[in-house]
């Protein structure tokens, strides 16, 4: 796994960007496109923002996969990742597809359909965000390392939910919803690459459990330890608890 470690925010997302740019690029060369898994929440804001900026990426040439939604948040919702992603993303590149996961249709034909069209193909490129509770997508802990479907129905747990209250997107824990649809852990292990992009003070035990503990379904992202090819992107603030040797090892941003 390579670390880096930005100043800001910000810096964090550019960096990102800029690798996921170049990865996209190579896939295009090598291979006539490229296939990519969006993540969304805050973490996401700024690589999306300067993702979509980066220039020379043909985007005809991309097909988008949906990396996880909440089951019964419709399109409208502020807190929907429908709605974050087309106007984040997909209403800002022209994409040869988007494949989206809609939430308010039925769970088990949404996870059916989803998991035909990205089981379809590999992926080139994984762009995910590590939770307060350390999940990846929206496999709460302890999470699921063993299936091989593509997607899956989860219960969200109550540190997940409670996250979504603070970072403003739901009013109360009880309008967040119980369940979601995620991509599965081994499905995110197929890419292959993996942009990790992590900022904030609030994840710092988070990574630090993700990078320095054990592979354990309990820490959902440490299975990114297993990985061959995951770039972990993270600010200042989120490498807070990280030891001196993990941090002697990281590239400054
Ligand atoms: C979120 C989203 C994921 C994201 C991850 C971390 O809740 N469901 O798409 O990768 O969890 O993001 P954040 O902590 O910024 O919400």
């Amino acid at each position: 796994m390579l670390l880096s470690v930005a100043d800001n925010r910000d810096r964090m997302g550019k960096y990102s960007a800029r690798k996921a740019a170049e990865c996209l690029k190579a896939a295009i060369a090598a291979k006539g496109s490229a296939r990519l898994i969006v993540a969304t929440g805050s973490s996401q804001f700024e690589v999306l923002s300067h993702l979509v900026a980066e220039p020379g990426i043909d985007w005809s040439k991309v097909d988008g996969f949906h990396l996880d939604e909440y089951i019964g948040v419709a399109m409208d919702h502020p807190a929907s990742f429908c709605g974050y992603l087309k106007q984040r993303f997909v209403d800002r590149v022209p994409l040869r597809s988007f494949h989206f996961l809609d939430g308010t249709q039925d769970a088990q034909t949404v996870v059916r359909v989803a998991s035909e069209q990205i089981a379809s193909g590999g992926v080139d490129l994984a762009m995910v965000g590590i939770g307060e509770n350390s999940h990846l997508a929206f496999n709460d802990p302890p999470a699921n390392f063993e299936t091989e479907d593509p997607y899956i129905i989860v219960a969200l747990d109550e540190a997940c939910r409670m996250q979504q209250v603070g970072e403003g997107w739901f009013p109360s824990l009880d309008a967040v919803p119980k369940q979601a649809i995620s991509m599965s852990i081994r499905q995110i292990l197929k890419a292959e690459k993996i942009i990790c992009s992590v900022p904030d003070e609030r994840k710092a035990v988070a990574v630090r459990n993700s990078i320095q503990g054990h592979v354990t379904p309990q820490v959902p992202a440490s299975i990114l330890q297993r990985h061959p090819n995951v770039e972990l992107v993270i600010d200042r603030a989120a490498s807070k608890l990280l030891n001196d040797n993990t941090l002697s090892k990281a590239n400054s941003v």
